[in-house]
């Protein structure tokens, strides 16, 4: 018999490669420069990135993932800012559509998902891009300037199950620092992409609005209420390029 899971990886399987003969028979065509011209077009364009919020693919896919995961009593595993980089077997979100998103919301608002139903939630390089008022109490140490994404971190931890799991890779602001004032100019022009973000596409999305420290982290995530604070070795890619933190924190 077919599980619902099973149909899941059937359905992604088969996307993958309707997508991948397709992006062959594409490249062949026009060529590399002009493919990707056309895919970062596709996936980044503002006017197309409105219509698919308006036709609601959030309600269409929520609904179905709701199906899948309440039924079988499957962990739910959300990957937050997931960009295009897919995790199998998370729910991979993002406010901008790529060929990995699962669901196209903006997670500074209220998660669709119920109060203690996600087991795990993981989020690369996405903290940085989230609201703050730098200049609110700016003569106090951190007082209310990241009282937003307090209540953001809040909320994700209204979804997790008790003793959920928060995992957040970053960049590591006072590391890049530290690393900008030594480099040639060169690295110091690559190092300030990520200091403040890419600010491609004109992309509200890709712009960091903050500079996360492990002072602040712990700050931010104590204030939310997270407990068993825990800063590990870096694991994503970006570490490649910039000096990263990684944090674990219980709910
Ligand atoms: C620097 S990229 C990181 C992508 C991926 N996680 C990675 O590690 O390669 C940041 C991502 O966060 C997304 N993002 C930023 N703010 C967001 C928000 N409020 N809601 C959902 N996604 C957001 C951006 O669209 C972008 O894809």
């Amino acid at each position: 018999m077919i599980r619902p899971s099973d149909h899941q990886t059937i359905r992604l399987k088969v996307s993958k490669s309707v997508r991948k003969i397709s992006a062959t028979i594409l490249n062949k065509l026009l060529g590399r420069w002009l493919y990707d011209k056309l895919i970062n077009w596709w996936y980044n364009s503002n006017i197309l990135n409105k219509i698919r919020k308006k036709v609601n693919f959030l309600k269409i896919k929520s609904r179905y993932k709701f199906r899948f995961y309440n039924k079988e009593l499957e962990s739910l595993k959300l990957h937050l800012g997931c960009g295009r980089h897919y995790l199998e077997g998370y729910v991979n979100i993002d406010a901008v559509k790529s060929q990995s998103t699962d669901l196209i919301y903006d997670v500074s608002e209220k998660l669709p998902y119920p109060d203690n139903s996600v087991e795990i939630i993981t989020c690369s390089h996405l903290l940085e891009h989230l609201p703050v008022c730098l200049m609110a109490n700016i003569e106090q140490e951190y007082g209310e300037k990241y009282a937003s994404v307090i209540k953001i971190l809040k909320e994700w931890q209204r979804v997790l199950i008790p003793t959920g799991k928060l995992i957040i890779e970053l960049p590591d602001f006072d590391g890049m620092v530290e690393e900008y004032v030594k480099a040639d100019i060169s690295r110091q022009e690559e190092l300030i992409c990520y200091i403040y973000g890419g600010y491609r596409f004109n992309n509200i999305y890709d712009i960091h609005r903050w500079g996360p420290n492990k002072y602040r982290l712990t700050y931010i995530l104590e204030k939310a209420g997270f407990r068993n604070i825990e800063f590990k070795e870096s694991q994503g890619h970006h570490k490649e390029f910039c000096p990263c933190l990684r944090v674990e924190c219980i709910k």
